[in-house]
């Protein structure tokens, strides 16, 4: 037997649209087991089909190396909330495509696991960080993916997570299609700043630094505890940004006792928000065979 624990994921992380996540230690575990018929278990009824995502990445896998997949057994131990912007799809598919590496020996390389991943998800911001953990920044260079990993340091991140979901796919449609040069200029000088206040360990920097001009302005009517959430965020100084592309909300700080503060505050005026306090995981998702 297989089993694979894989990370949450915040992507985008303010500045970085599609090409920047971070993994966080909120693991689903999912095991797989050869069978003689392919079996998904664990999860709801609806989801228990040939089209469930860590079935089809497992089959995709195959495909993408020529191998015939073997029938398989795959059950999800997931309380990872779906459509809220920590990743599920992401775990989903790291884990089919680990699952059917571990499990028929396909020994493939790093760069095969995103470039598989990237295949099925379209974007890197989630795969990445759930495959090698850390915070992690990818581009699109010529025929292949770049990608750097930031240690995890000692960051945490509060997140906040709303009972309704946003669709990604919807949340896609709103953004604009184009952008102006003093905007790109902005997103540019920040996003850079931001990969020095990480790195640095400078809250107050990250903070200011947190200022996207692609995606968050036109996501947060999408998500009516936006603007409350962020007022809360600017009070006590920590950074802030939308996770993927919501419904959650992620606070940053490497002050465990502040977010935990900031916990309280929360859920005392909202008792429809679920938070929790996450240690940035600097491992991604891990194989344990047996
Ligand atoms: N970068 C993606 C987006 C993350 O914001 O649409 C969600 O999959």
């Amino acid at each position: 037997m297989i089993t694979v624990l894989a990370p949450a994921t915040s992507a985008n992380c303010s500045i970085g649209f599609d090409c920047l996540g971070l993994a966080l230690d909120w693991k689903s575990k999912i095991t797989f087991e050869l069978a003689d018929e392919n079996l998904i278990t664990g999860c709801p009824d609806e989801y228990c089909t040939q089209d469930n995502l860590v079935m089809q990445a497992y089959l995709t896998t195959c495909q993408y190396v020529k191998v015939e997949p073997k029938n398989v057994h795959i059950d999800i131990d997931s309380d990872i909330p779906f459509a809220r912007g920590l990743g599920s799809s992401s775990q989903c598919i790291v884990a089919g495509i680990l699952g059917a590496d571990a499990l028929l020996n396909l020994n493939l390389s790093d760069e095969q696991k995103l470039d598989v991943a990237c295949q099925i998800e379209g974007h890197p911001d989630n795969v990445a960080p759930a495959l090698f953990g850390g915070l992690i920044v990818c581009a699109n260079h010529a025929d292949r993916l770049l990608k750097v990993k930031f240690p995890a340091s000692n960051w945490k991140a509060l997140v906040v997570i709303p009972n309704y979901e946003v669709s990604t796919q919807e949340a896609r449609k709103v953004l604009p299609t184009t952008l102006k040069r003093s905007e790109v200029i902005q997103q540019v000088s920040h996003a850079m700043l931001f990969e020095h206040a990480w790195l640095c360990q400078q809250e107050d920097l990250l903070k200011e630094v947190c200022l996207d001009y692609i995606h968050e302005p036109y996501r947060a009517n999408l998500i009516a505890d936006y603007q409350s959430i962020r007022a809360i965020a600017d009070q006590y100084g920590v950074p802030f940004w939308i996770s993927g592309s919501g419904s959650t909300m992620a606070l940053i700080s490497q002050d465990l006792t502040k977010l935990n503060t900031i916990q309280t505050v929360i859920e005392s005026t909202n008792s429809q928000l679920e938070c929790r306090v996450l240690n940035v995981c600097d491992t991604g998702a891990e194989v344990i065979y047996g």
